[in-house]
């Protein structure tokens, strides 16, 4: 079965060889054939070949799935109030986490369950078309393995994040944790997950302690994945460089010998400016970091403490209004960037070969994702090849 989807009136396909010459291949007065799960063809409209069906999208923007590399979304219980103090003064940290792993202990698998269907529609909703999934508040070795088998229902990205902070059990002897994050807890957990993750910063976990969590991860066969950088400047953006991570997410406090690692490297930082938001922290230097030639992609970071948005528009907002980015490159991270950070050829671009994800805006330019911030734009998600 094949769909001809023309009259696109701007189409974004991230393919430089494409349209303007630029990263994002812009298109205009465009068309795009799906055939089955996959993008067929992509050109101008009156050089669109034949279809089986023809789908008119009345002259809007047509984009690429947003691909969200970095979400939390195996959780119970609420923590508004804590956002609440913050934005009367109360700083963020670590130790919140505690809060949601217990309330996290205590839910039963549906309850768990249930919450992760409600956000995936919301971030499906959104224009995401493929996103990553973390563990980290379980925190010991049955709930740490439960939330990845949750979370392996809903996406192939599973993260798991044993080494999130050092749960309450374990305060007077972090060493025994790491051990057990390192061998029991990775074993039970490695066959539900793709990726190991650490929270390498104040409050959370050291550099000697997350280089051990990250390398027994890679023996299991994981590939690495790091939080750094977030509360306050340290050795993990390096560390993440040496260990090959695909991605080091955060990276608020980068200094210059951190850029200058990350941009002679395959890893990407990945930048998630709804925790700067809600935690009313600096933002990070994104200029630096993209005029140095680092990769630089865009998350949602979705979870119940310091970033709970699930909203993949709102965070491009951020980005251009608060980070700097031209609406150009913050599209381009929060799809092809996003796609890079986690290794993923197949997504985050449409052109022939490339699975048939994207977004049907209502609006005319891309550019209205960060100009109309709040707005519900997406007005159709095609995921597969098939309305999501
Ligand atoms: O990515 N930084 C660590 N983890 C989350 C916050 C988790 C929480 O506060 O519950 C983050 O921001
Ligand atoms: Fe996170």
């Amino acid at each position: 079965m094949s769909v001809l989807y023309t009259d696109i009136g701007e189409l974004v396909t991230n393919d430089p060889e494409q349209g303007d010459g630029t990263p994002l291949g812009v298109l205009t007065d465009a068309a795009l054939v799906v055939e089955g799960t996959d993008v067929a063809w992509v050109g101008p409209r009156e050089k669109a070949p034949a279809a089986d069906t023809r789908v008119s999208c009345d002259n809007a923007a047509v984009i690429p799935g947003f691909v969200d590399s970095h979400a939390h979304l195996v959780f119970a219980g609420d923590r508004s109030h804590e956002f609440a103090a913050r934005m009367s003064g109360q700083p963020y940290a670590a130790g919140g986490i505690a809060t949601t792993v217990a309330a996290t202990r205590a839910a039963d698998t549906p309850t768990l369950t249930a919450n992760v269907a409600r956000l995936a529609e919301e971030l499906r909703r959104g224009g995401i078309t493929t996103f990553e999934c973390k563990s980290g508040y379980g925190l010991n070795v049955a709930d740490e393995a439960r939330s990845l088998e949750v979370a392996s229902a809903f996406t192939d990205e599973t993260t798991f994040l044993g080494a999130h902070v050092v749960p309450p059990e374990f305060r007077e002897d972090r060493e025994s944790y790491v051990d057990l994050v390192s061998g029991e807890m990775l074993r039970a957990c490695a066959p539900w997950a793709k990726w190991v993750d650490v929270f390498c910063d104040k409050g959370a976990f050291d550099v000697d302690e997350a280089r051990a969590i990250l390398t027994a991860g890679k023996e299991a066969g994981l590939v690495p994945r790091m939080h750094a950088g977030q509360l306050g400047p340290g050795d993990g953006i390096r560390l993440a460089v040496q260990l090959g991570a695909a991605s080091v997410d955060h990276c608020t406090y980068a200094t210059d010998d951190d850029i200058e690692a990350l941009a002679g490297s395959s890893t990407v930082a990945t930048l998630l400016p709804g925790a700067e938001f809600s935690t009313r922290a600096r933002w990070p230097d994104a200029r630096r970091l993209i005029e140095a030639g680092v990769t630089v992609a865009l998350a949602t970071d979705c979870n119940p403490g310091s970033s709970y948005t699930s909203s993949m528009s709102f965070c491009i907002a951020l980005a251009v209004r608060d980070m700097r980015f031209t609406p150009a490159e913050a599209l381009w991270a929060a799809t092809a960037g996003g796609a890079a950070a986690l290794r993923r050829t197949d997504v985050g671009a449409l052109a022939p070969g490339r699975r048939a994800d994207f977004v049907r805006l209502d609006a005319p330019s891309y550019i209205h994702l960060a100009y109309r911030p709040g707005v519900p734009l997406a007005r159709e998600v095609v995921k597969n090849g098939a309305p999501a």
